[in-house]
């Protein structure tokens, strides 16, 4: 049976040029405009169901045409979307990106309808969020909505998975019913007040983290990997080095997709992680949010490809 998850957060359409990225008061001409559709929410559900997950989206878009592209956009990997409100009274979510030479990015979200979702709208999908094996939270919707799909995850025992970006203060209450938290460096360190510079200064922060009732932190790394903090043990996974950098937008998106599927299917969390890593490790291959999320079978490639030159490395 497929991994049953469901993602509660946001959809925006991201209007993405490749440009260096401007100082301050500064204007730089860039490249073609290009409409990709995005949103941390509708990435992850996207990232799961390319993995193949049975995939359910809670959300809020506009009543403008980018709202039918991101809803076609989602029926298109078969994520079931009758729990996205068209709401008349905002615009869609829109991202305005850009994309440098090497990759990286700078973005500015326009919230719109996203910012207008609140739990009654999260009480209207209890029957998806009963259902699923875990559910997906991010924070470009309003708190109060993420708190209420937590509870009602808790109460009917799917798992809580927070990846707390764009970084904001959490109240403990949150915290306290979060099973996996995944956030990067920055995250980790405006949640906990405590520097992320090293090594030392990382675990350190992590094991704050769990004290706030967090069940395992898994902090993603960048091009240094990823650390796993559970009740257990630390552990450092290494990084799927990709063939090419063309834009890492989404590769966080792609590894709390990857990463979900594999523990809703089953595997431990130390299994789980290879999954995200890889599944982020190939979106950055590629132009754009959704369009760069890999299939299963593009990530089932990798991971099987590591294992081997693992072996062939013990060996020699
Ligand atoms: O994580 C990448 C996403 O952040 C983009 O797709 C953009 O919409 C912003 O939400």
């Amino acid at each position: 049976m497929s991994a049953k998850i469901t993602v509660i957060g946001s959809l925006n359409m991201d209007l993405v040029t490749r440009a260096k990225i401007p100082a301050p008061g500064e204007t730089v001409i860039g490249g073609d405009l290009q409409t990709v559709p995005g949103g941390k929410g509708a990435n992850q559900a996207v990232a799961a169901a390319r993995l193949g997950a049975d995939v359910q989206m809670v959300g809020r878009v506009g009543n403008d045409l980018f709202a039918e592209q991101l809803l076609a956009n989602l029926t298109a990997v078969s994520v079931n979307h009758d729990h996205v409100t068209q709401d008349p009274q905002a615009a869609s979510g829109v991202a305005l990106i850009v994309v440098d030479s090497a990759g990286e990015n700078s973005i500015v979200v326009a919230p719109g309808a996203n910012g207008r979702l609140s739990p009654a709208d999260v009480d209207a999908a209890e029957s998806v969020i009963k259902n699923a094996d875990c559910i997906l939270l991010q924070l470009e919707v309003p708190l109060g909505a993420v708190l209420r799909a937590a509870q009602l995850a808790h109460k009917h025992g799917a798992k809580v998975i927070l990846n707390p970006a764009p970084a904001q203060p959490l109240p403990d209450e949150l915290l306290a019913l979060v099973d996996v938290l995944i956030p990067n460096e920055t995250e980790t360190a405006l949640l906990t007040g405590l520097p992320t510079t090293n090594q030392v200064e990382i675990e350190a922060a992590a094991a704050k983290l769990r004290q706030f009732g967090v069940g395992a932190i898994i902090l993603t790394l960048g091009e240094r990997g990823a650390l796993l903090a559970d009740a257990d043990d630390v552990t450092y996974f290494p990084p799927f080095i990709p063939e090419k950098i063309v834009d890492t937008t989404a590769a966080g998106d792609g590894f709390v997709g990857g990463l979900s599927v594999a523990l809703a299917e089953g595997k431990s969390l130390a299994e789980a992680v290879p999954w995200g890593n890889a599944t982020g490790s190939l979106a950055v291959t590629r132009l754009g949010a959704q369009p760069s999320l890999p299939s299963r079978a593009e990530v089932e490639t990798l991971l099987a490809q590591a294992t081997s030159e693992q072996q062939q490395g013990v060996q020699q």
